[in-house]
């Protein structure tokens, strides 16, 4: 009985790799991976999903950025007609709708659809990603930096990554982005066209769009209809082009057939996209300081921040507009922090890390370049542990607290170019406009108060005396934090667009330099002098880990010669794959996959804004029957999936990746098959909102419906 129950266990251990975890990368779907998702019941070969001499569903695919950082995918979308139609949340369009809304026209609130081409709006910045190609050059790499170590060799390797970037662009329209995978122990090239005149199309609103808020954030079950549309536009020959009205809308290779016939429990899915970072192979000691320092003092510093936010947002309409791109990316990442504590607590992932690196030192022992990682891992971890948390308050609460300290950031690097300006005028318009933008969404009333906060917590955060810099070394100010706060304010140009603008319109050298005296201006500075400083001593340990992370990855690789490795996400192009499935979220919980219109009316509730259910949406729930609104999959997916197509079996479009669920949003650090779900919205409530609430058909017209 003992032997088969040791038996059973170590098999449980050795097993290659968990269902259904894994983000891989489409244009490596090497023999087993393809195996493996037509055994959970894909339809399609590998080459439908990458091909390069033709058409393939990888065509259909595209990776939100902004102009000069195309390569950094925000988001990723679907293309969903022959007319560049891309489809996407409303999430990722946030910014963007809330750009084009004013109290007179507010997108938001509203929702905004375009009756022809002609109404669809222009979004200066936004870029969309398409996939040429991917190529192995890992030999190129190594070997440029094979004989070096340490600094010697990020340099070499840097070099060598722009001469083959340079080298692939030459001569095309194409960008070339080379990244590290494996822990750096590969490299890939992906080749891309970017398409810079993106507009918006259509957004429900917000009531729809993101129906429950930061309530249901990170949470299941779900209602809400997180999709938006926007279209791509490209030049006469189809090409990437700069804005222009002209442009026309970009004839895809590929688009994706959507189809209405819906998902169950059990069926198989596929999303494809752009997931950021995810760091699967850390060791114990780097979970352990997640837990015990990063995530905490990040919370703490957001949390007192999203207070003040909050309170301004409920007590006026203006600033609930102004701010909510803001308050909705900084409670995003804030709450995804506390899940992730919950549930790598919860799943005891640093005990089981810990396991793993006994069994890994037992092997290693008398393996030369083996033996000791560990300990090294550990010697390093514990070296950055108080630098980390000097570093969350100079960046959290110093260089992003107050919004005001990132506006003074900005101009004092731009100052810099005084001495070589000639052309005085376009300098100071240029400024002005980089001012207009800031001030567009900003309230000095709220950030004063935000500065208050992030004064008192740096005083009182027990941080290390020599961790506190000069500059906002105030314990126990007379008037206490608001008072200097409001000090600083009064006595500031930056925080007054109407004293600023003044300001910049006569600046010259010596103008700069008074404006830099200020004491506001002061303290920004103090504070970004620190976090250099801190920055260097965090990059030299970095620079260790990334080496000690290399030899770690290789070895594991060694140890266990039958597990199947996935590379980290790292912004690339991935798919995963999993089947739609409920799960058990606590002691007695179990949650169906599914979610309905039922659901949205009994959440309604007017007297909490995140449950406002539209007064239309309403009237046309009660005539529509159980349309199904959200559900979850095992799908590994993280931040920069959001927007993905999920597909089916026979790789038809069946919902919208947009969030995780909240037992197992660790797994950025550790995926667990039954607690990990990714939530989408169901294509038939997308369609269903489109056609039937915005009355939108000429939009469904252009799409190609399947059974
Ligand atoms: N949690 C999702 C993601 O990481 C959705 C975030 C947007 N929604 C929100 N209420 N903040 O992007
Ligand atoms: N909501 C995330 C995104 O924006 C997706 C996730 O983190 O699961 O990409």
């Amino acid at each position: 009985m003992r032997t088969i129950i040791i038996i059973a266990l170590s098999c449980l251990i050795l097993s290659p790799a968990r269902a259904d975890e894994g983000m891989w990368i489409p244009a490596l779907l090497n023999k087993y991976t393809i195996e493996e998702m037509q055994k959970a019941g894909f339809k399609l070969s590998a080459e439908d999903i990458y091909a390069i001499n033709r058409a393939s569903l990888k065509d259909a695919v595209v990776g939100l950025g902004r102009e000069g950082q195309p390569f950094s995918h925000s988001c990723t979308g679907g293309i969903i007609s022959d007319e560049g139609l891309v489809i996407t949340n409303h999430h990722c369009s946030h910014s963007m709708i809330q750009a084009h809304s004013s109290l007179e026209h507010n997108y938001l609130r509203d929702g905004f659809w375009a009756r022809d081409k002609g109404e669809e709006l222009a979004n200066p910045g936004i870029t969309a990603s398409i996939l040429s190609r991917v190529e192995d050059v890992t030999e190129e790499l190594l070997a440029a930096v094979a004989t070096k170590t340490g600094e010697e060799r990020e340099k070499a390797l840097k070099e060598a990554i722009a001469r083959v970037e340079r080298a692939a662009e030459e001569g095309t329209n194409t960008r070339a982005s080379i990244k590290p995978y494996f822990n750096g122990t590969r490299y890939f090239l992906s080749i891309f066209k970017i398409y810079r005149d993106v507009r918006l199309v259509g957004a429900p609103p917000s009531a729809i769009g993101s129906f429950g808020g930061d309530t249901d954030n990170w949470t299941w079950p779900r209602h809400s209809g997180d999709f938006s549309l926007l279209r791509i536009y490209a030049g006469e020959d189809n090409e990437p082009a700069a804005y222009a009205p002209g442009n026309r809308p970009y004839k895809p290779a590929a688009s994706f057939k959507i189809t209405t016939r819906g998902v169950q429990e059990g069926d198989f899915t596929m999303v494809f996209g752009y997931p950021g970072t995810t760091r699967e192979y850390l060791p114990s000691f780097a979970i352990e300081q997640l837990v015990e320092v990063d995530n905490p003092s990040k919370i703490k510093i957001r949390t007192a921040k999203l207070d003040v936010i909050k309170r301004a947002m409920a007590s006026d309409e203006l600033l609930r507009i102004k701010y909510s791109a803001k308050a909705a990316n900084v409670a995003n990442a804030w709450k995804k922090w506390q899940g992730e504590i919950k549930g790598l607590t919860r799943f005891r992932v640093a005990e089981e890390k810990r396991e793993l690196e006994e069994r890994f030192t037992r092997w290693a022992a008398g393996k030369p370049e083996r033996e000791g990682l560990v300990e090294q891992y550990r010697r390093l971890y514990a070296g950055r542990r108080d630098l980390i948390l000097a570093w969350n308050y100079a960046t959290e609460a110093g260089t992003r607290g107050a919004e005001v300290m990132n506006l003074i950031a900005t101009l004092r690097r731009r100052f810099r170019e005084l001495p070589d300006t000639r052309d005085l005028a376009a300098y100071r318009a240029s400024l002005q406009e980089t001012v207009d933008a800031f001030f567009k969404n900003y309230d000095a009333a709220t950030d004063r108060q935000v500065l208050a906060e992030m004064l008192r917590l740096y005083n009182s955060a027990g941080l290390d005396e020599q961790w506190i810099p000069d500059v906002v070394k105030f314990p126990d100010p007379p008037g206490g934090h608001e008072r200097l706060a409001a000090d600083l304010f009064a006595r500031s140009s930056f925080t007054d667009p109407a004293r600023l603008s003044r300001a910049i319109s006569r600046l010259d050298a010596r103008s700069a330099e008074r404006l830099q005296r200020e004491p506001l201006c002061r303290m920004q500075e103090g504070i970004d002098r620190f976090a250099e400083q801190l920055r260097g001593s965090l990059s030299e340990i970095q620079g260790q880990l990334d080496g000690l992370d290399r030899a770690w990855m290789v070895a594991l690789m060694e140890m266990q010669p039958e597990r199947h490795f996935y590379p980290d996400a790292n912004s690339t192009f991935r798919v995963a794959f999993g089947k739609v499935a409920g799960y058990e979220a606590m002691d007695a919980i179990y949650y169906k996959p599914n979610t309905t219109l039922a659901g949205i009316m009994q959440k309604d509730n007017q007297g909490i804004p995140d449950y406002n259910a539209p007064a239309r949406l309403k009237e046309l729930l009660a005539a529509a029957g159980n349309v199904p609104v959200c559900f979850v999959a095992t799908n590994h997916t993280t931040g920069g999936n959001s927007g993905s197509p999920v597909l089916n079996a026979d790789g038809h479009l069946v919902g919208l990746n947009f969030d995780r669920a909240w037992e197992g949003v660790m797994s950025d650090y550790a995926y667990r098959p039954e607690i990990c779900r990714n939530i989408s919205v169901d294509i038939r409530y997308v369609l269903f909102i489109i056609d039937k609430y915005a009355g939108a058909n000429h939009l469904v017209g252009e799409m190609t419906l399947v059974e």
